[in-house]
């Protein structure tokens, strides 16, 4: 009999390390019923608040007093954004590689009257130490940027066997690597004011993929990524955080960037004119978008192309062919 009591002891302490098992795991499985109850309850107060903004939206935010620093204002949306964030009140940074036509788009500023003094800087943007220079003589000359607008890019245009390892590398360099160099020297202000916006330029080729746009996509596809994952963080590290961040997806845009565009319905889809596209950004800037595609109705076409089965989205594709050809 006594030889069976330590049998039985060691029978006990097993069945309540289980019995302590299993009620942890009810436990569990009811705090993620109650969790998951009160998501569907917050779910159906998001729509609701979702559907009212859309019948009266929010007024945008004044850019009146604001530093915005825009990156390729040489040329292009870069140009039309420094011109439009000036009528608007901000006092634009412009900064671009190329010094002679920022020049232009900064004394056209500033030569159209009643507007805030605007600066141009000249900047190769992948060059961190330069970045890192230039945004310290910013902040002596002009003040802490609140508005940082990364939309300076460039885009080669080939099939990928015809790209050459240094293109590949400055596609990168400028459309991706040189926003961590702009953020991080931008992004401690913003912080310790508690106050800023960061906009960046991704494209309809970071939601879908492109012939002859191999690297070019990787980097805007890039873009997106980063700037949901920045969110996260801010959000996520400050529960009081008021930076926001937006990203930006146009469609081909009439810059002379997309050099040979080839499209099937061309007055369906014509390309967007890029005062229309700067308008855009600066209201999707002002009302706190998230991300934004231009024009708008290709978000939903996109998210409805993903939902079909592969080859109902390749013939989608297809139908609304609109591409661009080897600039070779
Ligand atoms: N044009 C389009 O069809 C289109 C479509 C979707 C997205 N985008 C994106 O919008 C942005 C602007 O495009 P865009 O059409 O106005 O281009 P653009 O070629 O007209 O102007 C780009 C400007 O960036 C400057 N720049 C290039 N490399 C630089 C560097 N290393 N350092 C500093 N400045 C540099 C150029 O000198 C130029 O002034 C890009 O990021 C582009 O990828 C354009």
């Amino acid at each position: 009999m006594s030889l069976n009591k330590p049998h039985l002891k060691v029978h006990n302490v097993q069945d309540v390390q289980k019995e302590n098992v299993q009620n942890m795991a009810i436990l569990e499985t009811l705090q993620i019923l109650s969790e998951l109850l009160w998501f569907f309850i917050k779910l159906i107060y998001y729509w609701a608040e979702c559907l009212y903004l859309k019948i009266c939206p929010l007024p945008p935010v004044s850019v009146e007093g604001e530093i915005v620093l825009i990156t390729g204002t040489g040329h292009g949306i870069g140009r039309e954004l420094a011109k439009i964030y000036s009528s608007k009140g901000a006092t634009v940074v412009g900064w671009d590689i190329n010094k002679q036509t920022n020049e232009e788009t900064i004394k056209e500023i500033n030569e159209s009257g009643g507007r805030p003094k605007a600066y141009s800087f000249q900047c190769d943007i992948t060059d961190r130490e330069s970045v890192l220079a230039t945004a310290k003589e910013v902040r002596a000359r002009v003040g802490d940027v609140t508005i940082l607008i990364n939309n300076a890019g460039i885009m080669p245009c080939h099939p990928l066997d015809q790209h050459t390892p240094n293109e590949i590398e400055t596609i990168i360099k400028v459309n991706l690597l040189a926003h961590f160099w702009l953020i991080e020297a931008f992004l401690p202000s913003m912080k310790r004011n508690n106050h800023g916006h960061i906009v960046s330029m991704s494209s309809m080729a970071g939601m879908i993929g492109f012939p002859n746009l191999v690297p070019y996509c990787a980097s805007k596809y890039a873009v997106r990524g980063y700037m949901e994952a920045l969110h996260e963080e801010l959000r996520l590290g400050n529960p009081n955080n008021k930076i926001e961040l937006t990203s930006i997806c146009p469609y081909m845009v009439d810059t002379g960037l997309c050099k040979r565009p080839k499209i099937k319905f061309e007055r369906l889809m014509a390309l967007l004119s890029p005062k229309d596209v700067a308008e855009q950004i600066l209201k999707a800037q002002t009302t706190r978008q998230k991300e934004i595609t231009l024009p708008g109705y290709l978000a939903s076409l996109t998210l409805f192309g993903r939902m079909l089965p592969n080859n109902a989205s390749l013939d989608l594709k297809d139908t609304f062919e609109a591409f661009v050809e080897s600039d070779l």
